[in-house]
């Protein structure tokens, strides 16, 4: 049953190639085959080629879908996302119009706690419910998977409310979802001057029923001035990588503090933001190989012009990653393809570098790079056709949602 062939693409953007993540110049080796097919059957790639040497192999039972010279991708694997929330935040967006920073709200008691008072009156079923919201919008731009954090909760069972909801939308969506524990976001308002006590409970009550559940796979901590001291993030980190977690960390986002450094010492998979990062810094990640999650969607909506030095660590062999960071304050923003927009007018990446970040260099840092990422034989059937006829034009008509059609595990998932 369900065999499923896809014909007549322009470009079959591939991204075949080493099974790692890719540095240096093969960032921009997209293994195109031009006037490409593909068979998926069961969820799974078949088999990638030219239309000459797939279409000989299409069965009476097999659905053919006509991209008609459009361009085919790998699903985008947004490896940086807070999906999970009640409310937003549109009046700050106001307020920062107004002049108001991103920092000078958070002071106010704004910013994230705001999202932690609306998401802790929040039920589950109701996190559930826009959080699928949030999922289509995802899946109609091109995105087939996400990294998911919590951190909006930060009580032991408002964190865990999150991640269960995390759970029910990677069952109950289309879309795939790694969970992330991120109960270090900000110290909560009860905490308020002791922080230490905060940092207590994640170690102590929070760390443990995470792992015990089985609720995430990763742990991350925003490591920043207003968030966590290098030294509470340290703690955090080494507790969660104790009980087999792996490690993300927001680092130098906002501030350059000692977090890209961090990273490297506790083998940290990611170090994400990186916009302060300097070449000391990019020294650090590059000493153990931590991959940079590059945000630029929340440069963009913060109002900020400065952007992470993506080109100096290309040129120092890490192996970079393209990602949206949407969440209700920095980045109300899903769209992968404005991320690869700003990666190449604000940050100088060529289009396909960008792409190799926002794909197969995301799957790696997720742990799924044998899964996802790439359009090669045995791999998940996550396939999008674009409505482009050149895979440069995805992030130059910006602002489109190009997606014509999306599949997961062969399946339809999003048609226009
Ligand atoms: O990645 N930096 C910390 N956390 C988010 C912002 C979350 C929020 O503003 O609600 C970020 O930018
Ligand atoms: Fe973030």
């Amino acid at each position: 049953m369900s065999s499923l062939a896809i014909i007549n693409c322009s470009q079959l953007v591939t991204l075949a190639g080493p099974q790692r993540p890719r540095v240096g110049e093969e960032l921009r080796e997209l293994s195109i085959i031009e006037n490409g097919a593909m068979l998926l059957r069961e969820g799974r790639i078949e088999k990638v080629g030219k239309r000459e040497t797939i279409e000989p192999l299409l069965t009476a039972d097999c659905e053919v879908v006509d991209a008609a010279n459009r361009i085919v991708l790998p699903g985008f694997v947004d490896a940086h996302t807070h999906p999970v929330f009640a409310g937003n935040r549109a009046n700050e967006f106001e307020l920062r119009a107004s002049g108001a920073t991103y920092e000078q709200i958070a002071l106010a008691g704004g910013g994230i706690r705001s999202t932690v008072r609306n998401t802790r009156a929040a039920s589950e079923d109701e996190l559930v419910v826009s959080g699928k919201r949030y999922a289509e919008w995802f899946l109609r731009c091109g995105t087939t998977t996400v990294e998911a954090k919590s951190g909006y909760g930060l009580t032991v069972e408002d964190e865990l409310k999150m991640l269960r909801a995390i759970r029910r939308l990677n069952d109950e969506t289309p879309l795939s979802y790694v969970p992330t524990f991120l109960g270090a976001h900000v110290v909560p308002e009860e905490f308020k001057g002791n922080s230490s006590g905060y940092v207590d409970l994640i170690v102590e009550e929070m760390l443990p029923r995470v792992a015990t559940e089985n609720l995430a796979e990763f742990c991350d901590v925003f490591c920043e001035v207003g968030a966590f001291t290098v030294e509470e993030s340290r703690r955090i980190l080494i507790a969660a990588k104790q009980l087999g977690l792996k490690l993300r960390v927001h680092a130098d986002q906002l501030s350059l503090g000692g977090g890209s450094a961090l990273a490297a010492e506790l083998g940290a998979t990611t170090a994400d933001h990186l916009e302060q990062a300097d070449q000391s810094a990019i020294r650090n990640l590059q000493s153990a190989m931590v991959q940079p999650v590059l945000l630029p969607c929340s440069v963009l909506m913060i109002g900020s012009q400065k952007y992470a030095n993506a080109r100096a660590m290309i040129e120092a062999g890490l192996a970079v990653i393209i990602a949206t960071d949407f969440n209700p304050g920095s980045s109300p923003v899903v769209s992968m393809l404005l991320a690869l927009t700003l990666a190449s007018t604000q940050m100088k990446m060529t289009p396909a570098e960008a792409i190799s970040a926002a794909t197969v260099n995301a799957a790696y840092s997720l742990g799924r790079g044998n899964e996802i990422g790439s359009l090669e034989p045995g791999k998940r059937a996550d396939v999008v056709i674009h409505d482009c006829g050149d895979y440069r034009e995805l992030a130059y008509f910006a602002g489109l949602e190009h997606p014509h059609a999306v599949f997961v595990n062969g399946k339809n998932a999003f048609s226009r």
